[in-house]
């Protein structure tokens, strides 16, 4: 039996090793020739100390000065010493350029286009080797736009098992990969993924857990979702998804899928246009009620523009309200701008 170990470095990049029961994460990732930080080797200096995002281990034999028992409460573990009990998912306090790692190219095939609604398009890519790819729920990927030298960023809204990858795009005039879909793109087509990236992905669910999306944001957390359908959560979910007009609004039927299926589940959506058909008009924050918060002891996943990012912390800021994690992805609509963690 092996497990699989994510590390995910500073940068964004995440590699994934397969380390069996009796082998340590570090001796797992040198195998697979991704140099993590070390040095005693031995549980004495605390060089390779990670952090423990998901996952259950056993620590193995260290001293205090490498790994604190106040650090080892709060996730902090040691990959020279540690051995996995189940999948893991690090944080490796280095860049993947230092580990002497990257992120891996992977060649797909276009096997769907489809205008989702008037202002999205929605796309598939199925992968040559499939089974070489892992990712994180929440995860994107840098995809070469076809005729160009420019590779554009998307979460996938499929999740990690899925045979077929997919993703959510805006529709913009005059965007890169939004011309490509509209005047040439056609089924059969060749592209190339870059991944996975990005420090917004699902942890181990440990207290109630508040979503939002804003417009095509909604992708990272759909992954999320059908990783959901497959974990027996003991908390609610919430989600609030937020778009600027009906246009925009999508995959409400999944949604509705999603409530159906996971019990713990459930969503609420809202357009900001006045003119809007939706019962709730207005933005997200008109739809954050004190159950969503559980006094503070949540933990918040956010995907959207950085308005909504900023508008989202100063409406919990006013309140004084300090969730215990605030997870956050800012997308531009070039690139994703900024990833975080609070
Ligand atoms: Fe020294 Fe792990 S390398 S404690």
């Amino acid at each position: 039996m092996t497990y699989q170990v994510a590390l995910s470095f500073e940068d964004g990049v995440t590699r994934f090793v397969k380390c069996g029961p009796r082998e340590t994460v570090a001796d797992a990732s040198y195998r697979a020739r991704i140099n993590i930080p070390l040095d005693c080797r031995d549980g004495a200096c605390g060089t390779c100390k990670s952090l423990c995002e998901s996952g259950s281990y056993d620590g193995g034999d260290y001293i205090e000065d490498a790994l604190t028992d106040d650090e080892a409460t709060a996730g902090y573990c040691l990959p020279c010493q540690m051995t996995p009990q189940s999948d893991l998912v690090l944080q490796i306090a280095t860049t993947s350029d230092l580990a002497k790692t990257q992120a891996i190219a992977f060649d797909t095939t276009l096997t769907d286009i489809r205008r989702i609604s008037p202002g999205t398009y929605g796309f598939s890519l199925e992968l040559d080797d499939r089974d070489s790819l892992a990712f994180l729920p929440g995860q994107y990927v840098n995809v070469g736009v076809p005729g160009t030298d420019q590779t554009r960023s998307y979460s996938f809204s499929s999740g990690p098992t899925a045979a077929t990858a997919t993703f959510l795009i805006r529709i913009t005039d005059d965007g890169l990969m939004s011309s490509y879909l509209r005047d040439t793109a056609c089924v059969g087509d060749r592209l190339q993924v870059t991944g996975p990236m990005g420090s917004f992905f699902l942890r181990e669910a440990k207290r109630p857990a508040l979503l939002m999306a804003g417009g095509t944001g909604l992708a990272p957390i759909l992954s999320m979702l059908e990783s959901m359908t497959r974990l027996e959560l003991q908390h609610p979910v919430h989600l609030i998804y937020g778009v600027s007009t009906d246009a925009d609004l999508v995959e409400l039927d999944r949604l509705q899928f999603y409530s159906d299926r996971i019990p713990q589940f459930t969503f609420d959506h809202c357009v900001a246009d006045a003119a809007s058909t939706a019962i709730n008009k207005g933005y997200v924050t008109s739809l954050v009620g004190p159950e969503h918060i559980n006094g503070g002891d949540v933990d918040v996943y956010l995907c959207g523009p950085p308005a909504m990012v900023e508008a989202v912390r100063g409406h919990l800021r006013e309140r004084d309200i300090e969730p215990a994690h605030f997870y956050y992805e800012k997308f531009a609509l070039v690139a994703p701008v900024a990833q975080g963690v609070r």
